[in-house]
């Protein structure tokens, strides 16, 4: 095969630029061991570039990106010295946004137990997939003050629905779930409360849902969600929920994976560029430490390469990490004693084998 990947790279800020070499390290053996060609390029977008330059993604990033690039893979944005972290919304949500990448696709896998908090809860109780809606919902930042500043005050933060984007995304997870074998898949909301936007949800899901007689179909509160999530992990296979409740709940679902440092995820449009990045922050307290977990980023490089259709080199990504973690060879966050770099190491060895 002659067909080269093009990767842009975008580290950013605190922990992203160790982990996303941990990545590109991986990316380079698990190409280079298939005889395939990968070419990475970084770009510098995050806050130290804004603080010196005032610019956040530059003028015309966006068609360039489109233009010269398959997919591109983002560390972590946000930094203390921008309170408002202005930047990682205009970068992150900007490019969620503008590229309309309306799939927030978080595969949720535990690799050993050791790493799950809940009391006997086995690699195989905990393997499903979030399919939170990336591009409306409480993310749209409409809304506004009255009377700001007064004891007064009002705020409004307003929750857009559109038939089209709750529609795509519940689609889209019914189509994962019959490509993946998947039998199960439930519809979270907060229809029983929020009665226009949720009952939306709803009533497309019910339509959706009479399309596919083959797979279950199962409706739940998000709160009771929530619950059972904690309860029994093992009931769910695909799951797909709206922006903000996708938010919380891929948290509380990688609580059940080792925490933040295990949690892959892809903004997806199918067809077009699509953006990569592991679940979790910049942690500035970590960063420039050695001490991050580079997993969730190898991870998030091997889910970009499966939606890219290199699939077998991203499943051998995927085998290398649980082979460290079967190892111990992990950092602390999940019990280990090893460094960001001695973790890649290990996972970049594995790759060469
Ligand atoms: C995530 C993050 C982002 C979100 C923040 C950084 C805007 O928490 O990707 O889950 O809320 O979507
Ligand atoms: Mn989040």
């Amino acid at each position: 095969m002659t067909q080269v990947l093009r990767i842009a790279v975008v580290p950013g800020d605190g922990i992203g630029p160790e982990v996303i070499a941990q990545a590109e390290a991986a990316l380079r053996a698990v190409a280079e061991t298939a005889g395939r060609t990968l070419a990475l390029t970084g770009f510098d977008w995050g806050a130290e570039r804004y603080l010196k330059t005032g610019v956040t993604l530059p003028e015309g990033a966006l068609d360039m990106l489109r233009q010269d690039f398959d997919a591109i893979l983002l560390g972590a944005m946000g930094d203390p010295r921008v309170p408002d972290n202005r930047h990682a919304a205009d970068i992150l949500l900007g490019m969620r946004f503008q590229l309309d990448l309306y799939v927030n696709y978080r595969p949720v896998r535990l690799f050993h137990e050791r790493l799950c908090p809940l009391k006997g809860a086995r690699p195989q109780d905990v393997d499903f997939v979030v399919f939170r809606e990336n591009t409306e919902g409480l993310y749209v930042m409409m809304g506004g003050n009255f009377k700001k500043g007064t004891p007064d005050e009002v705020a409004t933060e307003i929750d857009l629905n559109t038939r089209r984007g709750v529609e795509r995304i519940i689609r889209h997870a019914y189509a994962f779930a019959r490509a993946a074998g998947r039998k199960r898949v439930v519809m979270a909301d907060k229809s029983n409360v929020l009665i226009h936007a949720h009952e939306l949800w709803l009533r497309v899901f019910k339509e959706v849902a009479a399309e596919h007689p083959e797979l279950e179909s199962r409706h739940l509160y998000v709160d009771n969600l929530a619950l059972q999530l904690v309860r029994d992990p093992s009931q769910f296979d695909v799951i797909v929920t709206s922006n903000m409740f996708g938010d919380i709940v891929t948290d509380l679902a990688a609580g059940l994976q080792g925490g933040l440092g295990m949690a892959a995820s892809g903004n997806i449009h199918p067809g077009k560029l699509s953006l990569f990045e592991p679940v979790h922050g910049s942690s500035p307290p970590l960063a420039g430490k050695d001490k991050a977990n580079p997993m969730g980023a190898i991870l998030t490089a091997g889910l970009m390469l499966e939606h890219l259709g290199w699939t077998e080199e991203a499943r051998r990504m995927e085998d290398a990490v649980r082979w460290a973690v079967e190892n111990e060879r992990t950092t602390v966050d999940v019990g280990g004693t090893l460094g960001t770099r001695a973790v890649g190491e290990a996972v970049v060895q594995r790759l060469r084998g």
